[in-house]
């Protein structure tokens, strides 16, 4: 199977479970909690913890469905929280939800999916102890994404952060839930420690180069495309590796926090592209993903470990 079948039938498989577990919400707090879970999404962590267990014991990821859905939910939660801090408010291609029920109970809909995902993980079929162990880990990181995030925030509006600052910011925001998808996969499946740490970084660089791909989109994809707002980082003056290497080349792009039209977004993006910025920043993405690859040589050959690689190759390829 190929890698785009394999994320389509993962994708079938996730949406299906979730309909038949959030279908029939009823009442404000649980119609809030399913609607972004319901709206779609590439299901991308469900699918990497899947094909991580797969590339330690084949056959395992039937039993681990429980735990990829574990993954989603946290991720869907970060993303009603994200959406709230970002001010955006579109998601998924559907309204976000503060946008339709309110900031305080978007925060509650995160909040039951939260402690929906750590009840699905401990519904996983495997032993006890990396049960407990997969439990820490998701944890772990879900602390990770709140350092991560509000690094994030408090990035905004300063004109001096470094990349160093910006690759520990999204390692934490967003490469910790992956390197958890392919660390508690390989865990729960009963692959070694070594395999293990070994899918868990691999998640972490990959993750990196995810996120950084995702900072292209905001700016480069339309809304139509992405199903999120365009230009939403600029307005908010996130500092991304884009505004990094567009100050480092003398291209100031704090005028622009404001509302922009898809003009004006085309206007920045060509500015960027005289500048060779775009190409600079694939780079670095290249980089990480090129890392995330190479932690995969511990893990032994099969049709999954080539789909690990291949996903990565999607992360920095990917226009929504
Ligand atoms: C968006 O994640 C949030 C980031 C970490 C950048 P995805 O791009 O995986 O969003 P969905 O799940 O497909 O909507
Ligand atoms: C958010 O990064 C990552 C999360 C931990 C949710 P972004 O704020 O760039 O994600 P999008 O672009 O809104 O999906
Ligand atoms: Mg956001
Ligand atoms: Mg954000
Ligand atoms: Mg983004």
């Amino acid at each position: 199977m190929d890698l785009a079948a394999y994320l389509e039938k993962t994708q079938e498989i996730v949406d299906k479970t979730l309909m038949r577990e959030y279908g029939d919400a009823y009442g404000d707090l649980y119609k809030a909690s399913s609607h972004l879970l319901l709206a779609g999404g590439k299901r991308l962590r469900p699918a990497v913890l899947l094909l991580s267990a797969d590339a330690v014991k084949k056959g395992r990821s039937d039993e681990l469905l429980p735990a990829a859905l574990a993954l989603e939910l946290i991720h869907t939660f970060t993303l009603i929280h994200d959406d709230i801090m970002d001010s955006d408010r579109e998601r998924r291609g559907v309204p976000t939800v503060h946008t339709l029920w309110g900031e305080p109970t978007a925060i509650l809909a995160g909040d039951v999916l939260y402690a929906h995902a750590f009840e699905y993980l401990c519904h996983a079929l495997a032993d006890d102890r990396s049960r407990v162990k997969a439990v820490t880990i998701l944890a772990r990181a879900c602390a990770e994404i709140c350092e991560g995030q509000q690094m994030d925030m408090s990035f905004e509006g300063r004109d001096d952060v470094t990349t160093g600052e910006y690759l520990e910011m999204v390692q934490k925001k967003t490469g910790a839930l992956y390197a958890a998808s392919a660390g508690i996969g390989a865990l729960l499946a009963g692959g070694t420690m070594v395999q293990t740490d070994a899918l868990f970084q691999y998640g972490l660089r990959s993750g990196i180069a995810f996120q950084i791909q995702d900072d292209l989109i905001d700016i480069i994809s339309d809304t139509e495309k992405s199903g999120k707002d365009r230009g939403s980082d600029i307005r908010r003056g996130k500092q991304t590796l884009i505004t990094i290497k567009a100050a480092e080349a003398g291209l100031d792009l704090a005028p622009y926090r404001r509302d922009l039209t898809s003009e004006e977004l085309d206007a920045v993006v060509q500015q960027l592209q005289d500048l060779r910025i775009i190409d600079e920043v694939r780079a670095v993405a290249v980089e990480h993903a090129d890392a995330a690859k190479k932690a995969l040589s511990l893990i032994p050959p099969s049709a999954e470990r080539d789909m690990l690689t291949a996903i990565v190759d999607f992360f920095i390829a990917r226009g929504s």
